[in-house]
């Protein structure tokens, strides 16, 4: 069978990275997380008190973005450090939404996703992977949910990590980042005109696998 491509894409808290990590698990391919490569630049900004656009642009050269496999996951890492267990807080995730407007991030991010994809064989989740990153790749999946069921998820999330979330304002910071993702002038989130759409809202995880398993092969046989 040949190494494909896997381009997911998706609104935030969508499940795209459960999908992600279960089908290259299945494959044997490698897993990129871009998200938190976005959070890393966001959690080095906010720890250099950088806000505006021109210091954040003149401190990508500083910045290190990798991945270590740490007890079996993948983690991020900034400037060698394993920042994984940082980089998933609400103040995170809405600095990584602001950043990742900017042009000069996106494109030092890219290119380096590029490079990753090299040898295919790489399942990437993301906002542009399937427009920008990969406009090649085999399988584009393009994954939504209601933001009531994204909200949720997100909460639920929150409360296992020991933070005391409410649900209101979590509703309305999904309802933000939406809106940031899909108007920004930089690759905005949208849809490949051939990527697959699924609607999780109402799939179990072993429902959407069993559907996702499926297309893969179909797309992996076929390239
Ligand atoms: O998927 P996430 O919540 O970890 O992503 C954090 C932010 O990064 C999100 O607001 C959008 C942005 N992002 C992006 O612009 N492009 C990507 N390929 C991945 C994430």
């Amino acid at each position: 069978m040949n190494r494909i491509i896997v381009a997911i894409d998706g609104y935030s808290s969508c499940g795209k990275s459960t999908i992600a990590k279960a089908l290259a698990k299945y494959a044997g391919y490698t897993y990129v997380d871009t998200g938190a490569m976005y959070r890393a630049i966001a959690l080095y900004t906010i720890r250099k008190g950088l806000e505006d656009e021109a210091s954040i642009i003149a401190a990508l050269p500083q910045i290190e973005v990798g991945f270590v496999l740490a007890d079996g996951a993948q983690h991020v890492t900034l400037n060698g450090e394993d920042v994984e267990s940082q980089i998933r807080t609400l103040a995170v995730g809405n600095c990584a939404s602001r950043v990742s407007a900017i042009k000069e991030v996106r494109a030092f991010l890219v290119a380096q996703q590029q490079k990753m994809g090299e040898a295919k064989g790489i399942v990437m989740d993301g906002r542009d992977i399937g427009t920008v990153v990969f406009p090649q790749a085999e399988l584009k999946l393009f994954l939504t949910a209601s933001p009531e069921v994204r909200a949720q998820r997100r909460y639920d999330e929150l409360v296992s990590k020991g933070e005391k979330p409410d649900f209101e304002a979590v509703l309305a910071d999904v309802n933000d980042r939406d809106y940031r993702d899909t108007h920004r002038a930089e690759s905005p989130l949208r849809q490949a005109d051939d990527a697959i759409v699924v609607d999780n809202s109402f799939m179990t995880i072993d429902g959407q696998m069993e559907l996702i398993y499926k297309l893969f092969n179909e797309h992996a046989d076929f390239h």
